[in-house]
């Protein structure tokens, strides 16, 4: 592929639900990603789609009455409308039950069988219905399911593999030598972590029929269909061209991103470069797993009704504030938290203050001071600078923030040079020059505000199209421009003299703040308690007892609860080079699914000590305060085993 290229893909979503705020979030980062790389003109290809085959369409299908293929054909159009509706900008979409995607699996599995690659013999193990997944003893949790925590079965059956297991050194090797390959840092090495640790196995690739109907059909095999992952993975490569349209193969693959949810990095991580390998097809530059979406501090689950329903969300508050919320609020890689408060906060404060106030503060000044014409150019002097400096770095920061998948860090650089925007308006008081009739200097903050609202509409395109779209029209931004490019956004100078500023409504209408919930207003006498114990003296400590303690941050590899303490869990850690357990009481608070992959502070030269008959090497430190606790994490990515100063 033409390393300029960039190709961006989404996992394909099972079509036996309806889609959440999970789906949305990642299609919505893939969109936006898409959409940056657009904007630093490079030719994008971005995809999606649906996984239409396995056991959970089948079943899905079957306690609706429908056949399989009306299931999907009826569920499909629930991700294709919500698509639509978040202005998502996808250049295909692949369904794993169209034919361009079937005959290529098929083709793939002959070709894996004619070289031995694939190969009959029987497999007995534990079997997770909904996962879809063996698991060996060894791997069960309580006996369950290690991913999904539900029971599972245990089941013999003749099945076909795929030789994975002979892969197991070249792919250390490979995600070793190129550190890009799989990201955020931790789970690259939460990757290498298990395939260090364990023996990599064949992998089963087939189902029986008399199990399982809804599949590919082994081209070797009549009475089996294909492993759902199998044929779900093969979608990145069959959407593109792979053994049909060579030219469009090479225009894209290897992709540049798989953005994938942590939920499915091993799938991901082993199994599809194992298979392209034996493909013999070069792997895909990047596969970035980010983190999950919590409501408040807990998991998404159907059986807590605490699922949210991404419609109902852009019914109330626009699709560009909800866009907005999951890009600016989520850490790449690391679980978020969303509840409407929190939503309704930051949508007031960022949104209809900060950029709301700006645009209309401009827009109405220009109108009624300036006839609704944009004043003439001059150049920036001292007092610009400031404004411009913020606004610079704003366009540089977000253009690294793309590169590095931090869009959280590059939306906050345009947030700082908006409210630089307000301060310097506030600072010329445009209002006090028109009263004296300063018109040249009004002339000159007008335009220098207006210059900084072109650039922060423009870097926030790609998250806010139809929002920045109408803002960027308001300013006379002609058509061809409103979907920028980085080279005008780069320039300070962008708008054309003499160019009409049309009336705007407010873009963002502030919201009505959400109450505390009912927990948090449980919670607030205590407050008044707690400010006076505050102010108790202290017992001051030295510098050297202060440097005595010695603090690394940690990254959590695997988290169990400790059988019979409630409050309890077990968390192995990665501390740099060194692996490490400790005993922490924070069950009550977190889940040990929330915990893997998150970057924790530990002392580390804490005296050993054994916590109901487990060994601890160290503390964590979290902060407590009344019936709540939250771990002490870094603000950005750094790499375990970093000393805190
Ligand atoms: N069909 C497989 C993927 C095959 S890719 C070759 C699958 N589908 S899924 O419908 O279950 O969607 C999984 C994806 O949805 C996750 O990997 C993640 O991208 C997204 N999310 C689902 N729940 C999520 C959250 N609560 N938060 C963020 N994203 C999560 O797995």
């Amino acid at each position: 592929m033409n390393e300029s290229n960039f190709y961006i893909t989404t996992p394909i979503y099972y079509v036996n639900d309806i889609p959440h705020i999970g789906h949305a979030y990642t299609t919505i980062l893939a969109d936006v990603l898409a959409r940056y790389h657009r904007l630093l003109d490079r030719k994008t290809f971005f995809l999606t789609g649906t996984d239409e085959h396995g056991q959970k369409v089948q079943q899905a299908a079957a306690k609706r009455g429908h056949t399989p293929q009306e299931h999907c054909d009826k569920y499909v159009v629930r991700f294709q409308d919500l698509w639509k509706r978040l202005g998502i900008t996808n250049d295909d979409f692949i369904r794993t039950t169209q034919p361009r995607h079937t005959t290529i699996v098929k083709k793939i599995l002959q070709d894996f069988y004619d070289r031995g690659l694939i190969y009959s013999g029987s497999y007995k193990g534990w079997y997770c219905v909904p996962d879809e997944r063996y698991f060996t003893e060894k791997d069960l949790v309580d006996h369950r399911c290690p991913e999904c925590h539900r029971p599972v079965e245990e089941l013999e059956e003749k099945s076909y593999f795929f030789k994975m297991g002979q892969y197991q050194d070249w792919l250390i090797n490979y995600i070793e030598e190129h550190p890009d390959f799989i990201q955020p840092e931790h789970r690259r090495q939460e990757t290498l972590g298990f395939l260090k640790n364990d023996k990599l196995g064949d992998l089963c690739i087939s189902r029986p029929k008399k199990r399982l109907e809804w599949g590919i059909e082994l081209p070797f095999d009549p009475d089996y269909v294909t492993y759902v992952w199998f044929d779900a993975l093969v979608n990145y490569i069959s959407a593109v061209g792979y053994l049909a349209d060579d030219e469009k193969f090479n225009t894209w693959w290897p992709a540049s991103c798989h953005l994938i949810g942590k939920d499915i990095l091993r799938t991901h991580s082993v199994f599809w470069p194992t298979m392209l390998h034996a493909m013999g097809l070069p792997m895909p530059k990047t596969i970035f797993a980010h983190g999950w979406w919590l409501v408040g501090d807990t998991k998404m689950s159907k059986s807590l009704q605490n699922v949210i329903n991404p419609m109902d969300m852009v019914d109330k508050y626009g699709v560009d504030a909800f866009r907005y919320f999951l890009m600016a609020a989520m850490n790449l890689g690391l679980d978020a938290s969303f509840t409407e408060k929190l939503f309704v906060e930051r949508y007031n404060a960022e949104l209809a203050n900060d950029l709301g106030n700006l645009s209309l503060r401009i827009v109405s000044m220009i109108r009624r001071n300036a006839n609704g014409i944009l004043p003439d150019y001059q150049e920036p002097g001292e007092d610009e600078k400031e404004l411009v400096d913020a606004t610079m770095t704003a366009v540089k920061e977000m253009s690294a923030a793309v590169e590095s998948m931090q869009i959280d860090k590059g939306l906050a650089f345009v947030i700082t040079a908006i409210r630089e925007g307000n301060r310097y308006f506030d600072k010329m008081k445009p209002w006090a020059l028109a009263k004296t009739g300063d018109l040249n200097t009004l002339g000159r903050v007008l335009r220098h505000t207006a210059e900084c609202l072109r650039i922060v509409s423009g870097l926030l395109y790609p998250v806010m199209p139809a929002k920045m779209t109408e803002l960027r029209t308001t300013l006379g931004i002609p058509s061809d421009d409103i979907m920028p490019s980085i080279t005008r956004l780069s320039n300070w100078k962008g708008l054309q003299d003499g160019a009409t500023i049309a009336e705007a409504a407010p873009l963002f209408p502030r919201a009505d703040p959400i109450k505390e919930d009912d927990a948090q207003q449980k919670a607030e006498p205590k407050k008044a308690a707690s400010k006076n114990k505050d102010k108790q003296p202290v017992n001051l400590v030295t510098i050297d007892q202060v440097g005595k303690v010695k603090l690394k941050t940690a990254t959590v590899i695997k988290a169990e609860k400790v059988p019979e303490a409630d409050k309890l869990l077990k968390l192995q850690l990665q501390v740099g080079d060194e692996k490490r357990q400790i005993v922490a009481g924070i069950a009550e608070f977190y889940a040990p699914d929330q915990l893997i992959g998150m970057t924790i502070v530990v002392i580390v030269n804490l005296k050993p000590a054994v916590i109901k008959g487990i060994e601890s090497n160290g503390m964590l430190l979290a902060a407590k305060k009344g019936k709540a606790l939250r771990l002490v994490t870094t603000d950005g990515e750094i790499a375990s085993g970093a000393s805190i100063e």
